[in-house]
Order: structure tokens, then sequence, then C-alpha cells
């Protein structure tokens, strides 16, 4: 009791304030010195957090995806061949041709794959059905007779976007021009006739 009303005494006469109002203002303190400590991160824990991470990124390695195949190159071969690289096998790239020049569009399998949205075109030179953007089977052909200078845009830009995405691994060639002309490309997208 004594010791109490020193206590109280003692602040009175030190602040010039009554007990009541230096437990207020002292308590307003505290709780301020805790919000504000709570906005910024105290420097050690911070610093711990980096051997945490690091621990937790060496024992949990990010796990590397299925290996790609990396893209061969395969050079000329004719329709009929590149038939073979529709996704069937799975040992083999997935290939598709736009204006004559193949890509090997493996990495999207999702797509292009078994099952996938646009496997029709997998395996197939598919310049007239993305110029008209069909699905008609008739349309996977090189075939741009009749089409309309729109359509050749949409082709065009066809063309762009898969040079940008995909690797050239070859290109169409018909059994005939393969013989006669070696290394004339633009010879080789024109249709045998
Ligand atoms: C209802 C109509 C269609 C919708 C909603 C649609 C939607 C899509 C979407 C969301 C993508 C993925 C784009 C990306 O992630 O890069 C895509 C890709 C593609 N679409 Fe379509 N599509 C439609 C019609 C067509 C048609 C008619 C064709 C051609 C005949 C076509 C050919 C393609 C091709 C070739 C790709 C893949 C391009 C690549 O390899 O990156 N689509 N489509
Ligand atoms: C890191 O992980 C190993 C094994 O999981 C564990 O023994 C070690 O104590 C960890 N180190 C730290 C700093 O957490
Ligand atoms: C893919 O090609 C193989 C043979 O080259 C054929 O047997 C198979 O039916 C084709 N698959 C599709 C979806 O066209």
């Amino acid at each position: 009791m004594g010791l109490y009303s020193t206590a109280m005494e003692t602040i009175e006469a030190y602040t010039g304030l009554s007990p009541a109002a230096f437990f207020t203002i002292a308590a307003l303190m505290f709780v301020t010195y805790r919000i504000v400590c709570s906005m910024f991160v105290d420097p050690e824990e911070f610093n711990d957090k980096k051997p945490i991470d690091a621990n937790i990124s060496s024992t949990q390695p990010i796990p590397i995806p299925a290996p790609i195949q990396e893209p061969v190159q395969l050079g000329d071969m004719t329709e009929e061949e590149l038939r073979a690289y529709n996704g069937s096998d799975p040992s083999k790239p997935l290939l598709m041709a736009i204006k004559g020049q193949i890509y090997d569009v493996s990495p999207s399998r999702m797509f292009y794959g078994p099952g996938g949205p646009y496997a029709l075109f997998a395996g197939r030179e598919a310049s007239r059905a993305l110029a008209l953007m069909s699905f008609d089977p008739r349309d996977l052909t090189a075939d741009l007779e009749g089409l309309s200078e729109s359509e050749l845009e949409v082709l065009q830009d066809w063309e762009y976007k898969f040079m940008e995405k995909y690797v050239k691994v070859g290109q169409i060639v018909t059994e005939k021009i393969a013989v006669l002309q070696t290394d004339d490309g633009e010879a080789n997208v024109k249709k045998e006739e």
C-alpha cells in the first residue's frame, strides 16, 4: 500500500499528470509502438527467411518438365511422308506444314496431338484449311486456288505465327519436283500438276 501511493506520488511529481492520465497515455504509447513495429519486418527475421527458402528449394528441386525432344532437321519430305508425323507414333515429332514449310509443333501436343482440337492438322499440309479457317479434311492441302486476297492474308498471318513459335524442320516436296529441281524451295511449294 505504501509502495503504491509512493509510486503514484512519484508519477504525479515527475509528469504533472494524474495517475489515471499517466496510465492512459502510457497505454496509448504502447499500442502505438506495437502498431508501428508491426509495420516493419524484424531485420533478423528477414535475414532468416532466405536460408529457409534456399533450403526448401534445395531439398525440393523445381520439377523438370517431361523431356521435350529437340527439333531435328528432317529435310524434304512429301505430303505422304509427312502423314507419319500425326502424333500416333509417340517417338516421332508432331509436324505440320504451312505453305510448304514443315514445322515441329511437338511443343503444342495439347493442340495437335491425338484427341487435341487441331489434331486433324497434324502430319498434314494445312495451308488451305488455315486460310479458310476450315476444319474440312478436304481443305488439308497446299492448293490455294480460288482463295481471296483476305483469305491469303489470313494464311500469311498463320505463317508468321508458326515461323515465330515453332522450329522449321524441312519442306514439302512432290517426288517429281524433288528429282527434277533440288534447290528451288519456292517451286517445291507448288502442287504437282
Ligand atoms: C470457335 C472457334 C475457335 C475458337 C474459340 C478457337 C480458340 C483457340 C484458342 C483459345 C487457341 C489457343 C491459342 C494459344 O493459346 O496460343 C487456338 C489455337 C489455334 N487455333 Fe483456334 N479456335 C477456333 C477456331 C479455329 C479454326 C476454325 C481454326 C482453323 C481452321 C483454328 C486454328 C487454330 C490453330 C492452328 C491454333 C494453334 C496455333 C498454335 O499452334 O499456336 N481455330 N484456337
Ligand atoms: C534443411 O533441410 C535439411 C533436410 O531437410 C534439414 O536437415 C536442415 O535442418 C534444414 N536446414 C535449415 C536451415 O532449415
Ligand atoms: C496417323 O497416321 C497413322 C499411320 O501413318 C495412321 O494409322 C493413323 O490412323 C493416323 N492417325 C490419325 C489420327 O490420323
